[in-house]
């Protein structure tokens, strides 16, 4: 198959960021995606209704004049979030879910929750309005191994949350494990995931053979390669529960390369080509469509976009760094040849 048109995809998961680093990359998003979930971890974090509509306001001015493209707003959970902002959240326009970071889990997560259980009364209240609940899932305690922090966040919390809070809507973001899959295929149909293009692309091989590469370096970190496979055939299987969630996280290129670089991939650029390639790699290009473009809404209860995108075998070259008088930022496969292009959106 050298050509393939589906209805336009939305993006479940995506950092913009704000002030130069949006104007910089919020074109490439605009160009593929219909919508997309817009993280809160801005600095400060986004954590009130009124916070969460300027900022949709910010990213609205961004976009190139006549472009459709629609920000769905999330606020940052944090421990002193008054249960009437979660009436709130269920009664505004364009806010739709809280976001979960364990405090210190990763980039601009001091503000996150520490004490989950402690959280507990939100999350009764976000059950009652049925606001969505997206988790960063990942155990913080220094003790434990970075590879290991999705695996024991499933078994010590988010296994607990789910038993306790049945109906509540939760999409665990970023799945990076064989058990993360397994956790998600056997919980309600409350319960689903996003999946980035770098996870199904790479295993940890890519940041750590041959030399440091620090623009594979994300959080929650890539696995061994049967982890990816696990996740590659997730989402290709057809289970609506597992969408497109790029996770699209730029950071300068010179917060990436150094001595503590930041966590993050940038692949907006080409998010949807990447996932092309990945899907092909097993066969499953006609199950892209179910993946990018219906399971997301669905589980958000929004309407299925109704336009369409064209994506076409033709070889190009990631630019090595997308940049403006004050930003520089190093995309994913950068200098690389990529076999997909989006040729009409
Ligand atoms: C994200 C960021 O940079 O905001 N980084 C990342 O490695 N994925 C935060 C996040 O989603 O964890
Ligand atoms: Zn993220």
């Amino acid at each position: 198959m050298d050509k393939l048109t589906i209805s336009q995809p939305d993006d479940w998961h995506l950092h913009v960021r704000t002030g130069s680093i949006l104007r910089t990359v919020i074109d490439h998003s605009a160009r593929q995606f219909g919508r997309a979930v817009i993280m809160p971890n801005l600095k400060p974090p986004v954590t009130t209704v009124e916070q969460a509509l300027n900022y949709r306001q910010e990213i609205l001015d961004a976009l190139p004049l006549g472009s459709a493209f629609q920000p769905l707003m999330t606020l940052y959970l944090t421990a002193n979030t008054p249960v009437a902002e979660i009436k709130k959240v269920a009664d505004a326009e364009h806010v739709y879910a809280f976001k979960l970071y364990p405090a210190g889990a990763t980039t601009n997560s001091d503000a996150g929750v520490a004490d989950i259980e402690a959280a507990y009364p939100l999350f009764a209240a976000m059950e009652k309005y049925d606001v969505p609940l997206l988790i960063h899932g990942e155990v913080t305690d220094a003790e434990y191994d970075i590879f290991d922090r999705e695996k024991i966040f499933i078994d010590s919390k988010l296994s607990r949350l789910t038993r306790q809070f049945p109906t509540l809507r939760i999409v665990v973001e970023h799945l990076t494990t064989q058990e993360a899959v397994q956790f998600v295929e056997s919980t309600g149909d409350n319960v689903a995931a996003t999946i980035t293009p770098q996870h199904l692309l790479y295993n940890r091989n890519a940041i750590l053979a041959g030399g440091i590469h620090p623009h594979y370096y994300c959080l929650p970190i890539l696995k061994r390669e049967h982890h990816r496979q696990a996740l590659l055939k997730a989402a290709s299987s057809g289970n609506p529960k597992f969408f497109l969630g790029t996770d699209s996280a730029p950071h300068l290129t010179a917060l990436k390369e150094n001595s503590c670089g930041c966590a993050g991939c940038y692949s907006a650029h080409a998010a949807l080509e990447l996932y092309a390639e990945a899907f092909e790699q097993v066969g499953a290009l006609d199950k892209l469509e179910g993946f990018a473009s219906f399971y997301g809404a669905d589980f958000y209860g929004l309407p299925r976009n109704t336009s369409s995108v064209t994506l076409e075998k033709q070889a190009w070259r990631v630019p090595d760094v997308y940049a403006d008088t004050d930003v520089a930022i190093t995309p994913l496969r950068a200098g690389e040849q990529l076999q997909w292009r989006v040729v009409s959106a």
